[in-house]
C-alpha cells in the first residue's frame, strides 16, 4: 500500500498506518508461533499450529486463500498474515477502485463485495466470528477464554474511523450480547454441553435483566436472539435509556437467588451465577462508560468497579462464597447509586 491510499496522515488516510503499529491483529499470525500456541499444539497433537486450520481460521485467514488467487501485494509490502482489512471490510478486488470515489454510493459499494460495518448489528456479525466460539477441543487445549463483549472491543482497537452522530455504546453493547446468545446457542446446536448451557442461560438472564423486552419462552433461541439484536440495532437508545437500564442491572439480584438457572444441570448452575457476574461487571462498566462518553457524570468511581472487577471469579471456580463476595460487592454499588440520586 501507498501512502496515497491508507497510508497517510489523518484517521481515514491513515488507516493502514495505524493498523501496522498498533492493531493487534496485525500480529495474531505470529501469535501461533509463540510458546504458549506451542504448547495448545502439542495438546492438540497439531505438529504447527502456524499451518493448521484450527488456529489460522482466525489467526490467519487470509494464509488458507489459495496463492493463486491472491492479488499481488502493493509494492513494498509482504503478503498480509494475521488478520487484514479484508477479514473486516471484505475482499477488495471489486470495490478497490470505486471506492475513493466520494459520490460513489454506499449500497453499490456493498455489492460489490464491501461489507457494511457502521451498525451494531453489522459490526457485531463481523466481529463475533472470530471473537465468541472455542471448540471443545480448543477449550480443552487451555486457548485462552473469548467473552464476546463487541462496545469493549470497539473501544480497544485503535480508531482508524470516526463515530457518527448519535453513536451509542450502549446499543453496542446491547446488541452484541444479543449476538454472542446467538452464537452460543448456535454452537451449542453443534456441540451440545453443560458448561455451554449455562452459558446460554447466563446472557440470557442478562438480556432480560435489561428490560428490553428480551422475551427467552421461543423455541428457536439463534433466531429469537437474532431479530432482538436487529430490533435493537436499528432503533433509538437514549442517556435515559442508559440510566434505566444500568440502574435495573445493579438491582437484580434474581440470578443470585437459590432457585436461580433451574433449566440448568445442578451441578453447572454455579457456572450459570460465574458467567452472570462476568458478563454483568462488563455491561456496568460500558454503560457507566457511556455515559462519560456522553459528558455526563460516572454513577460509579473506579474503585467500585475495580473491587467487583476483582469479585469476578472465573465462572468454572464460582462457588456460593464468590457469589457472595460478588453479590456484597454489587450491594455496595447498589448503596451508593442510590445516595447519589437522593
Ligand atoms: C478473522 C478473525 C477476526 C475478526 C473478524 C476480528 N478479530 Fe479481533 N482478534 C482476532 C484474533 C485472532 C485476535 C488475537 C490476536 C493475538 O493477540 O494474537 C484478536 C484480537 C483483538 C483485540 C485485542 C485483544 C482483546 O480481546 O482486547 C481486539 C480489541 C479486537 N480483536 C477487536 C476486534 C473487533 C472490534 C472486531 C470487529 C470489528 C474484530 N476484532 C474482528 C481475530 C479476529
Ligand atoms: C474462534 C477463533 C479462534 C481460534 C479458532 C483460535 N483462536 Fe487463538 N485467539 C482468538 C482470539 C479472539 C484471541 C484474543 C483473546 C483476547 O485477548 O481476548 C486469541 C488469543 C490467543 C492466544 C493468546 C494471545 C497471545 O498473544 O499469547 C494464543 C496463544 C492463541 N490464541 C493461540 C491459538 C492457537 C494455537 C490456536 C489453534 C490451536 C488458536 N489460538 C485458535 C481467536 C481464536
Ligand atoms: C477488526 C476489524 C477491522 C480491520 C482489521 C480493519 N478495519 Fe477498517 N474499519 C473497521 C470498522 C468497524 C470501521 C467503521 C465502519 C463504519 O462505521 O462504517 C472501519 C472503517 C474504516 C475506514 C473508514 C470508512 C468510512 O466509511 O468511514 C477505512 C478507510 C478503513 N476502515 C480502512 C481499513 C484498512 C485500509 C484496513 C487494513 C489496513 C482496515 N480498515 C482494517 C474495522 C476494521
Amino acid at each position: 500500500m501507498t501512502s496515497g491510499c491508507h497510508g497517510g496522515a489523518g484517521l481515514d488516510r491513515g488507516a493502514y498506518t495505524i493498523f501496522k503499529r498498533f492493531d493487534p491483529h496485525s500480529e495474531a499470525s505470529a501469535t501461533l508461533t509463540n510458546g504458549r500456541s506451542n504448547a495448545m499444539a502439542r495438546q492438540l497433537g497439531i505438529e504447527n499450529a502456524a499451518e493448521s486450520k484450527s488456529c489460522t481460521i482466525c489467526h490467519s485467514p487470509m494464509s488458507q486463500v489459495p496463492p493463486s488467487r491472491m492479488a499481488a501485494p502493493p509494492e513494498g509490502h509482504a503478503v498480509d498474515s494475521g488478520v487484514s482489512c479484508a477479514n473486516c471490510h471484505g475482499p477488495e478486488e471489486n470495490w478497490l477502485l470505486s471506492h475513493t470515489r466520494p459520490d460513489y454510493p454506499k449500497d453499490a459499494l456493498a455489492r460489490l463485495g464491501m461489507r457494511q460495518l457502521g451498525s451494531a448489528y453489522q459490526r457485531a456479525n463481523n466481529c463475533v466470528a472470530c471473537h465468541q466460539n472455542l471448540s471443545d477441543e480448543l477449550v480443552k487445549a487451555k486457548h485462552p477464554p473469548l467473552v464476546f463483549e463487541l462496545d469493549g472491543l470497539l473501544v480497544a482497537e485503535p480508531k482508524h474511523w470516526r463515530e457518527e452522530e448519535g453513536f451509542s455504546n450502549t446499543k453496542t453493547w446491547l446488541v452484541g450480547q444479543a449476538v454472542a446468545l446467538r452464537e452460543t446457542a448456535a454452537q451449542a446446536n453443534r456441540e451440545p454441553g453443560e458448561r455451554r448451557s449455562a452459558e446460554i442461560e447466563a446472557i440470557g438472564a442478562l438480556l432480560k435483566a435489561t428490560g428490553t423486552g428480551w422475551n427467552d419462552s421461543s423455541k428457536d433461541l439463534v433466531r429469537a436472539a437474532d431479530e432482538y439484536a436487529k430490533r435493537i440495532s436499528s432503533g433509538p437508545m437514549s442517556q435515559e435509556q442508559t440510566r434505566t437500564i444500568l440502574s435495573k442491572l445493579i438491582g437484580d439480584r434474581s440470578p443470585f437467588q437459590a432457585d436461580a438457572f433451574s433449566a440448568v444441570a445442578p451441578g453447572f448452575r454455579s457456572w450459570s451465577v460465574g458467567y452472570y457476574a462476568e458478563r454483568l461487571t462488563l455491561a456496568i462498566d460500558r454503560l457507566n462508560q457511556s455515559l462519560v462518553a456522553a459528558g455526563q457524570p460516572a454513577v460509579i468511581g473506579k474503585e467500585l468497579l475495580d473491587a467487583l472487577f476483582d469479585a469476578a471469579k472465573p465462572p468454572e471456580s464460582f462457588d456460593a462464597d464468590t457469589a457472595d463476595q460478588f453479590v456484597k460487592k454489587l450491594d455496595r454499588i447498589s448503596l451508593h447509586v442510590s445516595e447519589q440520586g437522593r
